[in-house]
């Protein structure tokens, strides 16, 4: 290899005109030249948000280069991220030397505008006697001519033998472009937006950090989760526990000490709230357990555990009753308001009605209960629109939060039959990270939580959401020797030994998202405490 050429930008985000640079740069000095991308870091003394994350950038710069057939030929550098703040092109070449070698030939890639000043920049003169610079127009369609060449400041003409100007089609298309994208006001539009991919897609999930940051702050809350009992009426097409599998092993009731002691641990350790969550039951020593064990948490958190129920349908009466007892909110999710689709889904008799359904959220919100609902995303059947209908549904029934994740195949489900229709996990991945994103952005106020269902499509999975728009996260407290038989579905984490939940790995999580943890907080969502004058 004979030489470098050295191209620095912020690369927020990358786009086809520094490709195009990148080509004829690569053109122009032939085949013993390799392109470098430098993109820079984040400024700690700027805000965060002006530049995307670098993993981010650097990503996206990845797979440009590859959709450019440059991967050969140009790799990205992450040297500037080593090097003190603010970083001078100076300090990085010297670094850049140990890297690729003392005696290299560089080159320095720069857009025509730096040249005005560049004999300010830090021990200009070393640094135009080490390399060369090859220059590219901006801003510049048509007119191959370059402004910069009338206006060539004395610093520049004094070592022209060292400029070197590209020329080439260089066409307008900016980050800014990029970056500022519409959200439109109908379903249709938002289906659109469900659908990008790459750099638009950051976009999008930018847009939603940004409206996340500024509207709710960077605060998650805590809810201990205990999956309370795998024992269901129902038979969801979906749901690995459902009554007619037979296969799950043994079904089991947590013990009312156990809950208690989940209960107690959950408070001291200040996640401020607690959820039950079920399978459904109808029966009346249910709802009388429930009550009690539902006092019994009140009790011994002296009443400052809020409690969320995730019990499935029931009757009024059982609802309110276990508000009185000390339940302030309730998750149910409508996992599909698409009709048709639910029905697709679920057995049709009326245990599973969509109406008797959608009549219990509006029971919920009638009593007074802050209403979490939610979706699957990535079911069979389900297009973008669909989605984007479930973002208008939970815009009208004015939810406070939201609980939702991609649909994840079980095998001894009745849906498992149509896991070819479905999207690739990576696929159904990206679409749950462009759902909670344009669900922020449509409803900046609520609380949507990061669900364990992510864990499963990527590693990151419940991290990437915090980042973008998640404020919730539901850390499983089920004592141990339950866990293998809540399987709602499979891969799901947190069965086996290992506590994938601990304090210290969820907090690190939310570190790891740029959020922070909230403790000893109930963690109303600030829609709720607005409407309720509690600001
Ligand atoms: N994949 C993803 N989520 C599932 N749930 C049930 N089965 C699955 C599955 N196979 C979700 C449903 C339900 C919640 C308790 O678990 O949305 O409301
Ligand atoms: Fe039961 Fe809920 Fe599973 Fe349906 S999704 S079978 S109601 S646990």
């Amino acid at each position: 290899m004979k030489g470098y050429i050295l191209f620095f930008g912020s690369f927020n985000p990358i786009h086809n005109a520094h490709i195009n640079i990148a080509k004829t740069a690569l053109n122009t000095f032939g085949s013993d030249y390799k392109l470098i991308f430098i993109p820079s870091p984040q400024n700690p003394f700027k805000s965060e948000e002006e530049l995307w994350q670098i993993e981010k950038r650097v990503e996206l710069i990845k797979a440009k280069l590859k959709e450019g057939g440059l991967d050969a030929v140009a790799e990205v550098s992450l040297v500037e991220t080593t090097l003190a703040k603010p970083s001078y092109t100076i300090n990085s070449i010297k670094k850049l030397r140990e890297i690729y070698g003392e005696t290299s030939d560089f080159v320095l890639l720069l857009g025509e505008d730096n040249l005005e000043n560049l004999h300010l920049w830090k021990e200009a003169e070393s640094l135009v006697n080490q390399l060369r610079i090859a220059v590219y127009p901006r801003n510049l369609v048509q007119n191959k001519n370059y402004k910069a060449f009338a206006f060539l400041s004395p610093f520049c003409k004094k070592h022209i033998d060292r400029f070197i100007f590209l020329k080439g089609d260089l066409y307008e298309d900016s980050a800014t472009k990029i970056r500022n994208i519409e959200i439109g006001n109908t379903p249709e539009e938002w289906a659109n937006l469900l659908a990008l991919r790459g750099e638009k897609a950051e976009a999008l999930r930018q847009k939603s950090r940004e409206i996340k940051l500024k509207t709710i702050g960077d605060k998650v809350y805590l809810r201990g989760l205990v999956e309370y009992s795998n024992i269901c009426a129902k038979n969801c097409y979906y749901c690995g526990i459902r009554k007619e599998n037979k296969n799950i092993g043994r079904r089991y009731q947590v013990l009312e000490d156990e809950i208690i002691e989940a209960a107690r641990f959950a408070h001291q350790e200040g996640f401020g709230s607690m959820v039950l969550q079920a399978g459904e039951r109808q029966d009346a020593d249910h709802a009388k357990k429930i009550e009690s064990i539902i006092a019994k948490i009140m009790k011994v958190s002296n009443n400052e555990l809020g409690i969320t129920l995730s019990l499935g349908e029931q009757s009024k009466d059982v609802y309110k009753r276990w508000m009185d007892a000390g339940a302030k909110r309730y998750l149910l999710r409508i996992e599909s308001s698409n009709r048709e689709l639910y029905e697709k889904i679920h057995p049709s008799d009326s245990l599973h009605s969509f109406d008797e359904r959608l009549k219990a959220i509006y029971t919920l919100k009638e009593l007074g209960y802050q209403v979490g609902t939610g979706i699957m995303i990535g079911l069979p059947w389900q297009t973008n629109l669909d989605l984007a209908k479930d973002l208008e549904f939970f815009r009208s029934m004015s939810v406070d939060m939201v609980g939702m994740g991609p649909y994840i195949e079980h095998q001894e489900t009745p849906l498992y039959a149509h896991r070819a229709e479905i999207l690739p996990k990576n696929e159904r991945y990206e679409l749950c990270l462009n759902v909670y994103a344009l669900l922020r952005i449509l409803m900046p106020s609520i609380n949507i939580a990061s669900t364990t269902a992510l864990a499963s499509l990527s590693p990151n999975g419940r991290e990437e959401a915090i980042r973008i728009a998640a404020n919730v996260i539901m850390p499983n407290i089920t004592p141990y020797r339950y866990r293998e038989n809540y399987f709602l579905y499979q891969n799901k984490l947190c069965i086996n030994e290992s506590n994938e939940d601990a304090k210290q790995n969820i907090e690190a999580l939310i570190e790891r998202a740029g959020c922070r943890v909230a403790y000893f907080e109930h963690g109303d969502s600030l829609k709720f405490r607005k409407e309720h004058g509690l600001l």
